[in-house]
Formats: structure tokens, C-alpha cells, sequence
């Protein structure tokens, strides 16, 4: 195995103060090749039918679930969520939810002091540069290689749960309520992770507790991304988040709902996401692509940028005890459906996107039984 990497290969820019210089061009570091850079040319048959996959931007959205269907006195309605879900799952790997528990006004709050964060002064933001060691803090970068096309973006990265990784003097003491905002948040997010990994449950036909339990039960762990893709002056040569699937179990994504940037494979083309107010944006991770076998794919998704407006997202990450070998539910193995997967440890699998950045789904494709 690789070991963990201590520090980056080269000094670490802040793509914000780039945006902020004002500069006209942007660095041929966030350069991408042709075929990686969003067409927003939707024409089929143009110059850009030449590039060989997913190139075409489609309309279309993923599909928007009201949870409370879940509740719902009638029968009917219960039983067509759960389809949904399942649906969803199955042909997107992606669905957003609303009416789902988490108050709006603390999602509200929650960006608008990640707004502010990023909005301090560069000195204060620095004091939480991060390392690749365990990527905890302010980032501009994942992955080590020297020399690698870097993606439009700075974040922050935080561990919210175990406990015993939870270190809020790893997190922003500013602005002043910044710490609280984010626990309360975190709370009420795993409640909804919790009900959601029910239902993805009880939709595989399986026990209701098993993905929480095969995700070590209450001793989970969760992060958190918080993504800041600043204006670009070229946004057609570039990304804000390259082609990626997540590594972890389950992503709650919310982004502010007035700039689109989001966009999910869908087939060969890229469908941008329209979020709803106050929506979760949810997604199937790799894990869950290991523990269902692949009846749940981890779908890939990539962000693109704008020169008009910056963007604010926060990504929740809900994952396995890392310590845990992750495998293929033996209910969902059958001889015509034999396993897809080898066991792993989200620990172990961690390291490949640590080390290499982004790249697509070439990891949960590297895990695949050679049979
Ligand atoms: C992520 C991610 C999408 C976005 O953080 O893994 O896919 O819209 N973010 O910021
Ligand atoms: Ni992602």
C-alpha cells in the first residue's frame, strides 16, 4: 500500500486570489485537455463531435423527491417514494430531496458563514492551509502528482464524525458562530443520512439497519467539503471539480440553489443540475456501489465554473467506519450475480484519490473481482 502523503509538491496558490487579480487568462495549471472541458457548445455535429465521450451538455434534471411521501397516511404514496428512490438510484445514482427534515434557515446559515469564511482576509484563511496528510482545513488542491491540470476551486475540509477525529480546533473560529453552526448542521444532517441509508435499505430488499450496520452502526464517519469556485475569466477551458464519483458512502450536497454548476453523467452527455430550494443534493458513493453490488452505481459528476458569479457548495460525506472491510451484501449475490467487488477498507480505498486527485470512476473499476 501507498503511504499517506506528507506535503504538497509544489506552492499552493489560492485559484480565489488568482480570481481576485483580475487576471484576463487563467494559468495553463487549470488548463484542461480538449476532451475534458465542458462543451457549452450543445450542438452535436459542430467542431466539438469530435470529442469522443459524455461531450454533449442534455437537458434534463435529476429527479426532485418530496420525503414526506414517506409519512404519508396513504399507502400509495408511500410506496411510490420508495419507487422513486429506488428508481433514482438506480438510473441516476443521484436525486434531491426536500421536505426533509433539516430546517431551512439552518441550511441558509450554514452557507452564508462559509460565505464569510471565505471572504476573510487571506492571512486568516491561511492559518488553516492544510497538508496532504489528512487534508483537514483550507485547500486548493487534491492530489499530489507534480505537475498536475489543477481544478478552479479552493475548499475547506473538515472530519465531523468519529469523535475521535472531530477536532474543532481544526475548524474556523471565524466567523465568531462558525463552529456551533457547523455541529448543529452536522446533527441534523447524519439524522437525515440515517433515514436515507433506511430507505436505500429496504428499496435493495434488505434489512432496514443493514447499510448502517455494514457502515459500522453508530461508529460512522463523516467529513465535510466545503467547495468555493470562485468567478474564471475562461470557463470553457476549465473545471471547477474534475470528473469524479465519491469515494465514500453517501454524499448530501447543498449548494447555494441561485448558481448552477453541478453537472451529472448521464449516459454520454452531462445533464446540469437545477437545484430546489433548500434541497439536498443526494448521491450514491462507491461504498454503496460495493455493498449493493452494483445495483446502485456511484455516478461520475464534474463542476464547471462562470465568469458572472462565484458558487458555494457544501458536500457531506456519510461513510463507513474506515477500519471496516467494505464487500458485496451476500443477499445481493446470487449465482447469475455473483460479487463484483473485492473487500476493501474505506481507509485503504481513501488513499488512490488522496494521492492521484480526481479521476473519474477509475478506482471502484480498479476494486472489480478478476473473473
Ligand atoms: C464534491 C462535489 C459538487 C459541487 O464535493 O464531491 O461533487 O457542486 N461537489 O460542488
Ligand atoms: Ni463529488
Amino acid at each position: 500500500m501507498m503511504n499517506s502523503p506528507q506535503e504538497w509538491p509544489e506552492p499552493i496558490v489560492r485559484v480565489q486570489s488568482l480570481s481576485d487579480s483580475g487576471v484576463s487568462s487563467i494559468p495553463e495549471r487549470y488548463i484542461k485537455p480538449p476532451t475534458e472541458r465542458p462543451s457549452f457548445c450543445h450542438v452535436i455535429g459542430s467542431e466539438r463531435s469530435v470529442v469522443p465521450e459524455a461531450a454533449a451538455e442534455a437537458e434534463g434534471n435529476i429527479p426532485v423527491i418530496d420525503m414526506s411521501g414517506l409519512q404519508s397516511e396513504d399507502g400509495l404514496v408511500r410506496a411510490e417514494t420508495m419507487r422513486i428512490v429506488s428508481e433514482s438510484c438506480r438510473e441516476w445514482g443521484f436525486f434531491q430531496v426536500v421536505n426533509h427534515g433539516v430546517s431551512p434557515q439552518l441550511m441558509d446559515r450554514a452557507l452564508q458563514i462559509w460565505r464569510e469564511f471565505f471572504h476573510l482576509p487571506a492571512q486568516d484563511k491561511q492559518l488553516y492551509a492544510n497538508s496532504p496528510k489528512t487534508y483537514e482545513g483550507y485547500g486548493s488542491r487534491l492530489g499530489i502528482q507534480k505537475g498536475a491540470i489543477l481544478d478552479w476551486s479552493d475548499y475547506y475540509f473538515l472530519h465531523y464524525l468519529p469523535l475521535s477525529l472531530k477536532d474543532q480546533n481544526k475548524w474556523p473560529h471565524l466567523p465568531s458562530n462558525c463552529r456551533e453552526v457547523i455541529d448543529e448542521y452536522g446533527k441534523e444532517v447524519v439524522k437525515l443520512c440515517e433515514r436515507l441509508l433506511s430507505v436505500l435499505s429496504l428499496n435493495l430488499g434488505l434489512k432496514e439497519e443493514f447499510l448502517q450496520n455494514a457502515f459500522g452502526g453508530k461508529e460512522i464517519g463523516a467529513c465535510m467539503r466545503v467547495n468555493f469556485y470562485p468567478k474564471c475569466p475562461q470557463p470553457e477551458l476549465t473545471l471547477g471539480l474534475s470528473s469524479h464519483s465519491d469515494p465514500g458512502g453517501m454524499t448530501l450536497l447543498l449548494p447555494e440553489h441561485q448558481v448552477t454548476g453541478l453537472q451529472v453523467r448521464k449516459a454520454n452527455s452531462w445533464i446540469t443540475v437545477k437545484p430546489a430550494p433548500h434541497a439536498f443534493i443526494v448521491n450514491i458513493g462507491d461504498q454503496i456501489q460495493v455493498l449493493s453490488n452494483a445495483m446502485y452505481k456511484s455516478v461520475e459528476h464534474r463542476v464547471v465554473v462562470n465568469s458572472g458569479k462565484e458558487r458555494i457548495s457544501m458536500a457531506f460525506f456519510y461513510n463507513p467506519k474506515s477500519d471496516i472491510p467494505i464487500e458485496p451484501a451476500k443477499e445481493l449475490v446470487t449465482p447469475d450475480r455473483p460479487p463484483l467487488y473485492l473487500p476493501m477498507t474505506f481507509d485503504q480505498y481513501r488513499l488512490f484519490i488522496r494521492t492521484r486527485g480526481p479521476q473519474g470512476k477509475s478506482q471502484v473499476d480498479s476494486l472489480k473481482s478478476p473473473r
